[in-house]
């Protein structure tokens, strides 16, 4: 792994060449304190604190974290060869066949023990949607993107007496705790819960230590979804990031995979009555979700307006978001009856701060190592989600991480699925400076941070093949 050059507003606190080969140069960024000297903080052996405080300034901050040879795709030295998709072992359950359509599920009251429910809810969260037959390309495709396809999250339902992990490539669920009683008998309709892991080891493979940041960023867009298709069948949830909780759901049964973290989780509550004439989520969310994707390697799209209602159905997607306290802003180019400028998202409303073509911020934020990340001169609009990390620092320790990235990766996902509704392609892109995006977006200074950068726009034709999966 390489040095990477310092970013404005970093301090180096202990001697170091920045080289990762002789240790971590140790950083501090805004309102950083150090590992361990916050209550709060998990104590105990390593694997307990799966993100470290310096994660910020390593991964976040100065990216210090990502691996020379990731260009190249090539595997980090050293890294155990893993298999991306392992097989979660126990008694199998079969699911329904997925249906197409959703909205025709949404039955009174709506309940995961209706099968075709159940199936429905864990097929349009994660499952396998399309399948890629580019040559070198990556083949598979699930219904929440991840960096490089490499999927870390998994989801479990959890009944009072059993966990069942999903298994998107086959589309079945795994038995997590064989009890003494007959399987036969355990059903995972009964689940009282969806449970969030992440399974670091097949994006370290790519990533290197810059993995965690990822699995973070991928498990909140995992709650997202997961909340999303809930809400769409008529279920309702309740998002939680309480770690004590978290931690019993999780001791109920054994992890799976070596190093596998304990990440969130949605509690289903019993359904109410919704108005039947709504706009979000969309009437056709599971054919949304079926056209969503992030578009070609290299983010250049078509500079082609964006339809009119975008800016709307953000309004409505965002102010449904699991978690509201996240700021989302959104530098508008290219929208029909929308001027260009700085809108703001709060978690309640969206309203225009500024006009002014922001191009310039644009290319002065997203960049990656000194050049421009994705082609923002086409772009209809790009989406900075940032959260209050001085303050969540202070109250939980270094579990901040974990929560405020599981609160602005529900909101990428949304994201990602409102750009599809209107025939967009949503790119989450990591190649952005987070000290640039504080200071230029305006952020409260030393207390907000800039967590994802999503470009929206008209996807350029390619040469990719795509086929929907069904089972
Ligand atoms: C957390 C996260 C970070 C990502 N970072 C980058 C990035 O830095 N550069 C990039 O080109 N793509 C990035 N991506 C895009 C993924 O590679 C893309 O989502 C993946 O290829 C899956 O494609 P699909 O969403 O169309 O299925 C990122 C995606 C996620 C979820």
């Amino acid at each position: 792994m390489t040095a990477r050059a310092g970013v404005p507003g970093e301090t180096l606190t202990r001697g170091g060449s920045g080289e990762r080969g002789d240790g971590p140069a140790r950083v501090s960024v805004p309102g950083e304190t150090r590992a361990g000297a916050i209550s709060g903080e998990p104590t105990g052996p390593a694997d307990e604190v799966p993100f470290p405080l310096s994660l910020w300034a390593e991964a976040v901050y100065s990216r210090r974290a990502i691996p020379a040879g990731l260009a190249t795709g090539a595997p980090v030295p050293g890294r155990p060869d893993v298999d991306p998709a392992p097989r979660a072992p126990g008694p199998r359950h079969l699911l329904a066949a997925p249906p197409l359509h959703l909205e025709p599920l949404r039955r009174t009251p709506a309940s995961l023990a209706d099968p075709e429910v159940l199936a429905a809810l864990l097929h349009y969260s994660y499952g396998l949607l399309q399948h890629d037959l580019t040559p070198g390309g990556w083949p598979h495709h699930r219904a929440v993107a991840s960096a490089r396809c490499r999927y870390p999250g998994e989801l479990t339902l959890v009944t009072p007496t059993a966990a069942f992990r999903y298994d998107p490539m086959h589309h079945q669920l795994a038995l997590l705790t064989p009890p003494m009683t007959d399987h036969q008998q355990l059903n995972p309709g009964d689940s009282r819960f969806v449970v969030i892991t992440t399974n670091f080891a097949p994006t370290a493979q790519l990533y290197g230590d810059y993995a965690p940041r990822l699995c973070a960023q991928e498990a909140g867009m995992l709650l997202g979804a997961v909340h999303l298709v809930a809400a769409a069948l008529g279920l309702r949830t309740r998002a939680g990031q309480d770690r004590e909780t978290l931690l019993d759901l999780c001791a109920a049964r054994p992890p799976t995979a070596e190093g596998e973290h304990a990440m969130g989780y949605l509690e289903i509550l019993p359904s109410v009555e919704r108005p039947a004439a709504r706009s979000w989520p969309p009437p056709d969310l599971a054919s949304v979700l079926r056209a969503r994707h992030s578009g070609a390697a290299l983010f250049d799209p078509v500079p082609a307006p964006a339809p009119r209602a975008l800016l709307a159905d953000l309004d409505v997607a965002l102010a449904d978001a699991p978690f509201s306290d996240f700021t989302c802003h959104l530098a508008v180019q290219r929208v029909i009856g929308s001027a260009p400028g700085h809108y703001l998202h709060d978690g309640i409303r969206l309203r225009r701060t500024s006009t002014g073509d922001p191009l310039p911020l644009l290319e002065s934020i997203g960049q990656t190592e000194g050049r421009v990340s994705v082609n923002f001169r086409s772009t209809a609009c790009t989406a900075y989600i940032a959260v209050r990390r001085g303050a969540a620092v202070a109250a939980h320790g270094a579990d901040a991480f974990r929560r405020l990235h599981l609160v602005a990766g529900a909101v990428a996902h949304l994201l990602c699925v409102v750009a599809a509704r209107h025939g967009l392609s949503a790119r989450v892109h990591n190649g952005y400076d987070a000290t640039s995006a504080e200071r230029l977006l305006g952020p409260a200074a030393d207390e907000e941070t800039v967590l994802f950068q999503v470009a929206i726009g008209a996807a350029r034709p390619t040469a990719a093949f795509r086929l929907p999966v069904l089972f």
